[in-house]
């Protein structure tokens, strides 16, 4: 017995021995590790600083039906970024987001802004019963869409008239095919936000053309340096969209004629009903205020009085953005915007009306959730059938897609209400904070 305890504690000194030694090693081994890991942060480039922040609190757990109707937040993994080596021209960033069956869109949204930057989320929903590791037909499905993503982004870097491109592929694993139909599209967007390195950012929606004449006011150093001055304006860019008679191509090609042309034009497409107002038919409050009879006359920029549904996209500074990032427990198709311009409002933002440059809705298929939301929902799939699948619910039987629909009501008149009392904060979570908290250009 006592042997062994002589044994026990020779070995035990030996092992302490060898442990400060390991120890020692360790030491240096890390020591070596810090200094790779400083030399890797101050090769990363800005949007892999993104990534970084942003993966640092990926929670992998799926996303159920469930933790969305009690809003817990989103968590998104950046699974690939792509960073253009070209150099912008002006201090302009649009931001926007996708889902795959719409980068064509994203595509021409950067061949219509050379020489602005162009910041892009990209979502891919992945479907599976747990979080830990990717099932190997989801690998697959990450894979391909990172190569199609390259392909995107080799086309534009070696093309010479677009923008100068940042782009983030998220994935979020989710347990239920429903909700893999209803985009984060304000998470997306606060994403695509953090990688925002100009003073002047524009959330512009990927199915929106751009008018040329953008680029000439972007082109003009006065005007820059005016919307840049003006620290709490907001310059909207009216928004039109073809009128619903159209066939698809007249549709197309009455787009392509309001971007190109002037505003002579643009009247002139109005008074032969081919352009409307954006959503006339079914939002008509969401930017009716803008007052488009008067714009199509207007020569000078002129203030518009904020009204509740009023949901104009325009050219802000970036700062405005991060006072009232969007509130990620939208998902789906309603009030995610109206909510976060009247936040806008909230903060005192004012709206002016930019006289000479503007934004045209390009046809498109609808997403399963819009498609419902519109009530064509004949040439949707699986996608539409898991929206429109009869659950339980607080004791009553009602779809998912109800049920989202009646969470973004609740959750936009919780948000308005916290307002009305003068102290909303929109929910962004822990990835978003960390990064805004953490990178050195906020
Ligand atoms: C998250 O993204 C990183 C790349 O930044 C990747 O290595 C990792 O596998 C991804 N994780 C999941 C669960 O998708
Ligand atoms: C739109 O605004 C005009 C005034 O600019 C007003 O006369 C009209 O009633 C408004 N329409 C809607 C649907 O709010
Ligand atoms: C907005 O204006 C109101 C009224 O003047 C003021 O009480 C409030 O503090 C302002 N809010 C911000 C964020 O500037
Ligand atoms: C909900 O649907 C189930 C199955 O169709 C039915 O048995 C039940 O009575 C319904 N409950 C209510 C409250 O409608």
């Amino acid at each position: 017995m006592r042997k062994h305890i002589i044994a026990c504690t020779i070995s035990e000194e030996k092992k302490a021995i060898y442990n400060v030694i390991k120890l020692l090693s360790l030491l240096f081994l890390c020591r070596i590790a810090a200094s790779e890991i400083t030399q890797a942060a101050a090769q990363l480039n800005d949007v892999e600083l993104v990534q970084r922040c942003f993966n640092a609190l990926y929670n992998s757990t799926p996303t159920t039906f469930g933790s969305f109707m009690i809003s817990s937040p989103v968590s998104l993994n950046i699974s690939q970024v792509w960073r253009s080596a070209k150099e912008s021209s002006f201090p302009l960033t649009v931001f926007s987001t996708a889902t795959m069956d719409r980068v064509h869109h994203l595509e021409s949204l950067c061949h219509m802004l050379p020489g602005s930057a162009v910041s892009a989320a990209v979502y891919l929903p992945l479907v599976q019963p747990h979080g830990a590791f990717l099932l190997p037909r989801n690998e697959a499905v990450v894979q391909e869409t990172q190569a199609k993503l390259q392909e995107v982004f080799n086309r534009l870097e070696g093309s010479s008239d677009t923008c100068s491109l940042r782009l983030l592929l998220l994935t979020e694993v989710s347990a239920d095919r429903a909700l893999a139909s209803l985009v984060p599209i304000n998470a997306l967007r606060n994403a695509a936000l953090l990688a925002i390195r100009t003073p002047l950012a524009a959330m512009i929606d990927v199915d929106l053309a751009i008018s040329d004449s953008l680029k000439s006011i972007l082109s003009d150093p006065n005007r820059v340096q005016a919307m840049q001055q003006a620290a709490t304006s907001f310059w909207v860019l009216p928004a039109w969209e073809s009128e619903s008679h159209l066939t698809q191509q007249d549709a197309q090609n009455t787009v392509l004629s309001a971007i190109k042309g002037d505003k002579q034009r643009l009247g002139m497409l109005w008074q032969s009903r081919h352009l409307r107002m954006f959503s006339e038919d079914i939002f008509p409050q969401g930017h009716n205020v803008t007052d488009y009879r008067r714009w199509l006359s207007a020569g000078q920029p002129y203030s518009v009085r904020y009204a509740r549904g009023y949901e104009p996209w325009g050219i802000t500074r970036r700062e405005r953005h991060l006072m009232m990032p969007y509130d990620i427990r939208f998902r789906g198709c309603f009030r995610d915007k109206v909510t976060q311009v009247a936040s806008l409002a909230y903060i005192n933002t004012s709206f002016a009306a930019v006289p000479d440059a503007w934004l045209v809705h390009q046809p498109h298929k609808l997403s399963a959730a819009a498609s419902i939301a519109v009530g064509r929902t004949r040439t949707q799939g699986s996608r539409v059938e898991a929206l429109q699948q009869v659950v339980f619910y607080r004791g009553i039987n009602t779809t998912k897609f109800m049920l989202h629909k009646a969470h973004s009501l609740v959750t936009s008149d919780d948000a308005l209400g916290a307002m009305a009392a003068g102290r909303y904060h929109p929910i962004v979570g822990a990835q978003f904070k960390n990064c805004r908290d953490s990178l050195p250009w906020f």
